[in-house]
């Protein structure tokens, strides 16, 4: 990581918005993007795709430190296969979150994230990108809103493209064949209900936020902002509001 390449980090919790506001404020800027979790996601799909019953400590850091993963304007490959639509399953975010709470797993995905602060500029979005990964950053945010707000926007979204919400059952039941092979049967992929929406994101808070290493919080030094009242389009020009005043 160098001092020298401008950062600027988005962290927040799920649904909160951030991943459409980094991408906006990366392309604004002509910087980089890192979505840290489309890592993390991938990772746990490579672990599905093992297909074993049970993995140690030490498989899941090999495995981690093995990668394969690429990057390609807005897709991502994994073992040389367009994965892009696969790891947006809520059954792999599901298990990305629970692989992420291992220290082993964060230590050897750390060096890759770090690799995408490249000039121009980087724009992180994830969970640790302020308190861990970039802890130099030049500007770091702190995106959030209450779990029922989140859950109605993703909800919402859901409702609204009933197309995409078949093609996420057929990616999460995808996903959940390999769950079952891969023995994790405590991972639900159901997305229909509010209730259940908003379970699923109070579950991936807690886990988040009460992992021992790299826990979602804001860095000490983050600018919080809590979106529920303003739609992306204003959180996209606040955050580049403050950027200009802090890379001056
Ligand atoms: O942002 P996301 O839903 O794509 O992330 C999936 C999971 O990956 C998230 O629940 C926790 C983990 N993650 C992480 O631990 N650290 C990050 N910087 C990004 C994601």
């Amino acid at each position: 990581m160098s001092e020298l390449i401008p950062v600027l980090t988005i962290d927040g919790p799920t649904a909160s918005g951030k991943g459409t506001v980094a991408r906006a404020v990366a392309a604004a800027l002509g910087f980089h993007l890192l979505d840290s979790g489309a890592i993390y996601r991938a990772f746990a799909l490579a672990v599905l795709n093992r297909k074993v019953d049970q993995l140690k400590i030490n498989d899941l850091e090999m495995e981690a430190k093995a990668l394969s993963l690429e990057f390609r304007d807005d897709s991502v490959w994994l073992n040389g296969a367009d994965s892009t639509e696969l790891i947006r399953a809520e059954a792999v975010g599901m298990l990305a979150s629970k692989l992420s709470a291992v220290p082993e797993v964060r230590a050897a995905l750390l060096a890759r994230q770090r690799a995408f602060a490249q000039p121009p500029g980087l724009v992180g979005d994830g969970r640790d990108m302020g308190t861990v990964v970039f802890p130099d950053a030049t500007l770091k945010i702190y995106l959030t809103t209450t779990s029922d707000v989140r859950a109605t926007r993703r909800h919402r979204q859901l409702e609204k493209h009933a197309s995409d919400l078949s093609a996420q059952t057929q990616r999460d039941s995808k996903a959940k064949r390999l769950i079952e092979k891969g023995n994790s049967s405590t991972i639900d992929s159901s997305l229909e209900s509010f209730a259940s929406v908003e379970e699923k994101i109070r579950q991936r808070d807690t886990q988040d936020k009460t992992r021992a290493v790299a826990p979602l919080k804001p860095a000490p030094d983050a600018i919080v902002i809590d979106n529920a009242a303003h739609g992306p389009q204003q959180t996209i020009d606040a955050v580049l509001s403050l950027w200009k005043l802090r890379s001056r």
